[in-house]
Formats: C-alpha cells, sequence, structure tokens
C-alpha cells in the first residue's frame, strides 16, 4: 500500500485545485515543487508591504460562475479592474483600443468619424501573408504603428513581417468609452495577495519545496497516482524533441516615492524600449504604502535554464506536444495538467476548470456537487 494517495508535482493554481478537492475525500497528497515556495506563477512576494507579483500581472477575471464562486470561497477579491495604458513616445493611450484611445489619437469623438478614420486607413488585401499586413487590414495605419507593431516585435523577438499572419485572428476593438479590459462578468484581485489561496488549498498535504522531480524521481513509488503539472517534453527526455516556449525577464525595483506611474500597469509599444511593460503593483491592491515597487518586463527567448512562460503554437509544436500527448495516455497512473504539462496557455478560471474537470474524471462524477 502507497503512503499517499497523490504525488502532486508543482504547487501551482493546477495542483492547488486538485489538492483541495482531493482533501475533500479525505485523500493525502504529497506536493514536491522546485521552486522555494508554493503558489506556482501566481506567488506574491510582500516587499515593502506591497504583495509583488513576482512572475507577472495576475488579474482573475472568469465568466464561469461557478468558477468564481470556487475562487471565493478561497478568498475574497478586490473590486480592481484591469485598465492597461500603452505608451508610446511619453504620450498615454488607452487599453484595449476604445473611443478614448481613438480620441486620444486622432481628436475624434464620435464612433462614426472613428469607424470612418479606420476604413480609410486600413489595407485593402485579400490575403495577408503576414502579421503586418494582417494587422493593418484589420485596423489600419496609425494604431498599428505607435500601439502594437513595437510591442509586438519585442515580444516575439522578430520583425513583424516575418510573424505568421493567423498569430492575429481579430483585434478587440470597442466603439464606446470603456477602458475595462476584460469583458468577463467577474474579475478582482484577492485581497492581500494570492499567497493565502495556497496556503488554503495546500492545507494538510506534506510539502516538500526545492525539490525537483527529475532528481527525485523514485518518489513516485510513495503514492498511487501522481499529477505531474512540470514540462511534459523534459518527463519524457525530449525524446521528440523539445517544445517551444517564450521566456520573460523580470527587473523589480523599490523606488522611494509612493506612486510612481499612476496605473498598475503601462505598456511600452515603442521597439526602441527594451521592456514590455512596467508594472507597479501597489495599484493592484489601492496601495496606499510610503514606497513603491515597479517591475520591468522583459521578453526572451526560452532556453533550457530559464523559465518557460508561454507556450509557442506553431503547427511543429502542437504535432509534438501530440505525440508526447499520445505516451502519456499510454501510461497508467500519471496524469498531466496545467500549462507545462498540457503545453498550453491556461488563464486561471481554465486552469481552475481543468483540474475540477481532471479530478472528477479520476475520481468519477459523484466527487462534485
Ligand atoms: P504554474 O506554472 O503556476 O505551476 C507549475 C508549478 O510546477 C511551478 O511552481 C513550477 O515551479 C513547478 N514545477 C515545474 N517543473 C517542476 C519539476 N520538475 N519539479 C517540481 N516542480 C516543478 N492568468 C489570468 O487568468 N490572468 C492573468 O492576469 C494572468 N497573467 C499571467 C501573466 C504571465 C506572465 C503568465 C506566464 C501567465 C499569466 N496567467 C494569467 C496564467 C496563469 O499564470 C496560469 O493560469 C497558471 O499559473 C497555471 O497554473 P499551473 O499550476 O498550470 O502552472
Amino acid at each position: 500500500k502507497h503512503k499517499y494517495d497523490y504525488l502532486l508535482v508543482g504547487a501551482g493554481l493546477f495542483n492547488a485545485v486538485f489538492a483541495r478537492e482531493a482533501s475533500k475525500q479525505g485523500k493525502k497528497c504529497l506536493v514536491i515543487e522546485k521552486r522555494g515556495h508554493i503558489g506556482g506563477n501566481l506567488y506574491c512576494e510582500n516587499i515593502e508591504g506591497i504583495n509583488v507579483h513576482k512572475y507577472g500581472a495576475h488579474i482573475f477575471h472568469t465568466s464561469n460562475k461557478h468558477v468564481w464562486d470556487y475562487m471565493n470561497e478561497l478568498c475574497e477579491f478586490n473590486h480592481y479592474i484591469n485598465s492597461p495604458l500603452a505608451n508610446y513616445k511619453n504620450k498615454l493611450y488607452n487599453l484595449p483600443f476604445n473611443m478614448n484611445t481613438f480620441n486620444r489619437l486622432w481628436g475624434l469623438n464620435t464612433p462614426e468619424q472613428v469607424k470612418q478614420k479606420i476604413e480609410e486607413q486600413r489595407l485593402k488585401i485579400d490575403n495577408p501573408a503576414n502579421f503586418e499586413e494582417q494587422a493593418l487590414s484589420l485596423i489600419g495605419t496609425d494604431v498599428y504603428q505607435k500601439l502594437i507593431k513595437g510591442y509586438t516585435e519585442k515580444q516575439w523577438g522578430q520583425d513583424a513581417k516575418s510573424l505568421p499572419a493567423f498569430i492575429i485572428k481579430r483585434i478587440p476593438i470597442r466603439f464606446t468609452y470603456n477602458n475595462n479590459y476584460f469583458n468577463d462578468p467577474y474579475q478582482g484581485i484577492p485581497i492581500g495577495g494570492y499567497n493565502s489561496i495556497f496556503e488554503k488549498c495546500f492545507e494538510g498535504c506534506d510539502i516538500y519545496a526545492n525539490t525537483d522531480f527529475f532528481a527525485n524521481k523514485e518518489i513516485v513509488k510513495s503514492a498511487n497516482k501522481t499529477v505531474f503539472t512540470g514540462m511534459i517534453d523534459q518527463y519524457y527526455d525530449y525524446c521528440y524533441g523539445q517544445l517551444d516556449y517564450r521566456s520573460l525577464n523580470f527587473e523589480h525595483e523599490v523606488m522611494n516615492v509612493d506612486n510612481f506611474q499612476g496605473n498598475a500597469v503601462i505598456n511600452y509599444t515603442e521597439r526602441e524600449v527594451p521592456f514590455t511593460r512596467i508594472l507597479e503593483h501597489k495599484h493592484f491592491e489601492f496601495g496606499t504604502q510610503p514606497k513603491t515597487v515597479v517591475t520591468k518586463e522583459y521578453s526572451q527567448e526560452w532556453r533550457v535554464g530559464l523559465e518557460p512562460y508561454y507556450p509557442i503554437n506553431t503547427a511543429e509544436n502542437q504535432e509534438k506536444f501530440v505525440k508526447y500527448e499520445i505516451l502519456a495516455n499510454q501510461q497508467k497512473n500519471i496524469y498531466f495538467g496545467g500549462r507545462l504539462g498540457e503545453y498550453k496557455y491556461y488563464d486561471m478560471d481554465k486552469t481552475v476548470e481543468a483540474a475540477l474537470s481532471l479530478f472528477k474524471k479520476m475520481n468519477g462524477s459523484h466527487a462534485y456537487r
């Protein structure tokens, strides 16, 4: 008989939700995490009394009422609404593109005038050959040149003309003066940061931090089943080759002012500015601390040793992933989940849904309300 019902590899959101469901059923979990802390990419470090999102801005938003209720059992959300800005040559534009943005760009006041302007500027071609042509055909020159081109080139580390057109199928444009980035009805930031969610979810589990699965493979023997949220290609020793990722580099800085930029997120859309955005964390929680903490975010190519952040959704990567998935499906008692295990960009609400659904699949639907 195994000591644990589940070995959970990775202490991020996916396994946190899984652990909570398992505990509700009286199951015993062993959690191993290669970082020095639980929380995965949602982890917040308290610096100068401010909850710093160490692995990038995390704003919870969902249209799924069940997921929203589930999260509200774990924490209390504030009323933060994501309204990022774009800085282009020191002029600030509202995002997502809406009437405020267009008014700032062109001095136009009505939706009719704006629609006409976009129509005049749009590139009229049938089959856009690359990202640039696609964007120009959707939104026209000014928005593309000032707010999209440089940012995209930094994000991908490539010229917009060499990026495929399919990256942007559509550009969300609003003809209202609405700066709320998300369309979802539920949105907020946990008051006091994300960490307490993880303390609750992993309550009763045995947790080993600073423990990499690959240096401790025999540990699987201590549990009936394993849920693995690390990189699936690494698990199979890259036998079909490496899956590609984009990585990020974060430069955190404490500043001796109480308010540096007046907003939580400002994107820098000029190619010449090396970072893609600056976060000012206190604004996620309407903080009034005497100092502030800002983070410059740089996009970079992933290589072994760096954090993999964004899966790159090319046909080649998908083909590789499917091969790994076939291996995974053939193997008993190991399940792959989360953004690295499933090689998929998951927002937090989708991660919660996926973890609940895996638990349900493994335990029969009676486990569910
Ligand atoms: P996550 O990466 O959180 O956890 C996996 C854990 O496994 C990590 O802690 C890792 O260290 C550990 N691990 C990996 N390999 C291991 C090994 N070999 N041994 C032991 N441990 C191992 N979503 C949203 O809804 N709103 C938002 O604003 C954002 N913002 C955002 C910004 C950035 C920059 C990124 C990259 C992502 C977002 N997201 C987001 C998405 C969100 O981060 C995502 O939904 C969750 O982190 C997914 O949780 P997982 O548990 O799958 O992965």
